[in-house]
């Protein structure tokens, strides 16, 4: 039998918290606890979003509102759906929801690659770098897009 997964993105619910926490768990060596994930699921109703696949959470990313730019705070994608272009749309539904007049900002680990080519791909560059920014001494690079209007241009 061919089953094919029914893939969604949609906003964050407070009873998505412990599926989350799983998948953040999997994710980094220093997860967001939980009561902070939940904190940003309160303040964030419009840019905690969550990707499901068969009603399961397979991905999830937050982007937070700061004094005078958009902060994306976290994204990743479970494991075993890594590769798949789960990533990119959950960012490309993340930025789409951001004020086109701010900037979005984010910090990564210098290590992590994997992610750096994502943002890159979606067009932030490097604007900086926080020298031991993680609790494990691990420097931070810093990386910005300017958000412009998607148009119809050419269609
Ligand atoms: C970073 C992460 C979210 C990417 O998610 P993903 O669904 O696997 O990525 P996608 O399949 O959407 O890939 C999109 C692009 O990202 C880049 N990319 C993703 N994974 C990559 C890898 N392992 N190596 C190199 N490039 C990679 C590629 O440019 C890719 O485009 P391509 O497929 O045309 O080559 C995922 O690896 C993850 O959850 N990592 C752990 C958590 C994490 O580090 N989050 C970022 C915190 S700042």
């Amino acid at each position: 039998m061919l089953t094919i997964a029914e893939q969604k993105i949609r906003p964050v619910r407070q009873d998505d918290i412990a599926e989350i926490s799983l998948l953040e768990e999997a994710s980094f060596d220093d997860p967001y606890p939980s009561y902070f994930l939940s904190e940003l699921a309160r303040d964030n109703p419009d840019t905690f979003l969550v990707l499901t696949s068969n009603n399961e959470i397979v991905a999830y990313g937050v982007v937070d509102h700061w004094e005078d730019h958009d902060h994306l705070i976290s994204i990743a994608v479970r494991p075993d759906s890594r590769r798949k272009g789960l990533g990119e749309a959950l960012l490309v539904e993340l930025e789409k929801r951001l004020s086109k007049e701010r900037p979005l900002k984010l910090e990564v680990r210098k290590s992590n690659l994997a992610a750096i080519q994502l943002y890159s791909k979606r067009g932030f560059t490097k604007t900086g770098a926080a020298e031991g920014y993680y609790g494990d001494g691990e420097d931070a690079v810093i990386m910005e897009k300017r958000l412009v209007e998607e148009t119809l241009l050419g269609s």
